[in-house]
């Protein structure tokens, strides 16, 4: 049930699938927002604590993810796909972890630019670390936000995917991260 199987994404991948799907499209339009605020506004301390906060427990689950994933059986892609789209996806998701990794920990090196810790919803405190460059609040924000824009476009494609997969193949790649084996 929790785990995959041959044919089926388990319901650990798939609950951390859409919640992450769902954070990582909400931190999004959080972060294009946020930074427009002025000082004036009453968002301006909390929106970004509420975007560091969400982005530390996203960081945990994204590690919990690729750490479920190395451990797990992975379902087979359908076999009427063809080996370019085999290889597409499987490059698609690498690379989709690989934005989402470098969004979080430049996320991290923003904040961390003065050497402070970042306080997750008052919770605790990640400790902060000494600033390693020069000028490591404005490259890692550039990185941030360019990273942040390329996820945005590869999910877009990777969503239309699995929705042409749906529709148009009408193959079960979508419903292999929708109904969990109950086995
Ligand atoms: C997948 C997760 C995340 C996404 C999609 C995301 C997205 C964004 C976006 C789009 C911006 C606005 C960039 C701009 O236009 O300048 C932003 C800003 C920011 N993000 Fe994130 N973010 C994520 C995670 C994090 C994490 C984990 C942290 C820190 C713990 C963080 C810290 C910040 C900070 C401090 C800013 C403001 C940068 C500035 O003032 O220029 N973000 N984020
Ligand atoms: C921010 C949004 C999203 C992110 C970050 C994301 C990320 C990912 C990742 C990393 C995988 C690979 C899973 C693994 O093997 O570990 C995956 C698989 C999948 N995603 Fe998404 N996804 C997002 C949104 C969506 C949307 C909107 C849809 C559908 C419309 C979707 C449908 C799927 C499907 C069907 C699979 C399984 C594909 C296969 O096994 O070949 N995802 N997603």
């Amino acid at each position: 049930m929790f785990r995959n199987s041959k044919q089926n994404y388990g319901l650990t991948a798939i609950i951390t699938h859409w919640l992450s799907a769902i954070v990582v499209i909400g931190l999004f339009a959080v972060g294009v927002w946020m930074v427009e605020l002025t000082y004036y506004s009453p968002w301006y301390k909390n929106a970004p604590h509420l975007h560091k906060s969400i982005g530390v427990l996203l960081l945990a689950l994204t590690v919990f993810r690729l750490i479920w994933r190395w451990s797990n059986t992975k379902p087979e892609a359908d076999s009427s796909h063809i080996l370019l789209e085999k290889h597409a996806a499987k490059i698609t998701h690498s690379i989709i972890y690989l934005l989402l990794l470098t969004i979080m920990l430049s996320g991290l090196m923003i904040s961390m630019a003065e050497g402070r810790g970042i306080m997750v919803f008052d919770w605790f405190e990640v400790p902060g670390i000494s600033p390693f460059m020069a000028n490591q609040a404005d490259v890692a924000g550039s990185i941030h936000q360019l990273a942040a824009y390329g996820l945005m476009g590869l999910v877009l494609l990777h969503g239309l995917g699995a929705l042409k997969h749906h529709f148009i193949d009408k193959d079960a790649t979508l419903v292999k991260m929708l109904k969990f084996n109950r086995g």
